[in-house]
């Protein structure tokens, strides 16, 4: 395992201990709303700064872009950090949420980590070199198109505008495959997609800290990761589809009808 990684579970799992002391005890935490339907605690804030810590202990000089801090420093390479994917589930005590770090060099990925602190399962991948979940090694399935697939997907709940093109993709792939699972964690969604415990995953509407780390999963167990039309632009649209390489086409097709209005590929 590359040492940023190494850092990266290291700071996962602090994170992880910070989420699990408050879960027992949701009842005293302090919630805001951010905007409509965007919640946050002191958890995801104590969270975030433990990572913060630890990376800058290991790497003073690299960037760091996290979700409750913002964006901090210039260089090559810059983390990029959700501290908790999944607050509106953990926040009712409902237990699929996640930690997720990711480091990119120059735009490109190099490191990720998702990591589940109910479960204790740590998702890692080192660009080259594979993604592993604890010591297994991860593979996507074979699914060959829609039929009998379980998909993932994200409901829009915050920016409702692409509403209509989301519930024509969702008849679409309601109608098409085995079924659809709306987990609530989308950096845990790719986790299971590169695991094989889903075929395939689409989204609109995610902001990079939440699916950085769970492209890069996909990608090095060997699926693959577009923006919503099939394209490359998807970190910075955050409109995704993720996939192993056979079922991918097949959902890039089926989504391809509803990209109407403004929502373009
Ligand atoms: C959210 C989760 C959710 C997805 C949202 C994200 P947060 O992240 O990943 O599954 O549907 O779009 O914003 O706010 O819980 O960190
Ligand atoms: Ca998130
Ligand atoms: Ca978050």
């Amino acid at each position: 395992m590359n040492p940023t990684t190494n850092i990266a579970v290291r700071a996962a799992r602090q994170a992880g201990s910070v989420i699990m002391r408050s879960f027992s005890r949701l009842d005293t935490l302090t919630v805001a709303e951010k905007q409509t339907n965007d919640y946050v605690s002191e958890v995801d804030r104590n969270a975030e700064q433990a990572i913060i810590d630890t990376i800058r202990r290991a790497y003073p000089s690299h960037a760091i872009l996290a979700e409750e801090s913002g964006s901090r420093g210039k260089d090559d390479f810059q983390w990029i950090i959700d501290p908790l994917d999944g607050t509106t589930n953990y926040l009712h005590g409902f237990p699929q949420f996640a930690v997720s770090i990711a480091l990119s060099h120059r735009g490109r990925l190099e490191s990720a980590v998702v990591y589940d602190p109910v479960r204790d399962e740590m998702f890692t991948a080192d660009r080259g070199a594979g993604a592993l979940l604890n010591d297994r090694r991860l593979r996507v399935t074979e699914q060959r198109g829609l039929p009998g697939a379980l998909l993932g997907t994200g409901i829009p709940f915050r920016d409702q505008r692409y509403m209509d093109q989301y519930l024509g993709m969702l008849k679409t792939l309601t109608q098409t495959t085995a079924g659809i699972r709306r987990p609530g964690s989308a950096a845990l969604d790719f986790a299971y997609v590169a695991a094989g415990r889903l075929d395939g995953f689409w989204e609109l509407g995610l902001s990079v800290w939440d699916f950085a780390a769970g492209a890069l999963l996909v990608q090095e167990a060997g699926g693959m990761v577009s923006d919503i039309g099939g394209g490359s632009r998807h970190l910075d649209t955050g409109n995704v589809i993720a996939a192993g390489p056979r079922l991918h086409r097949d959902m890039v097709q089926a989504i391809r009808p509803h990209l109407k209005g403004d929502l373009k590929a």
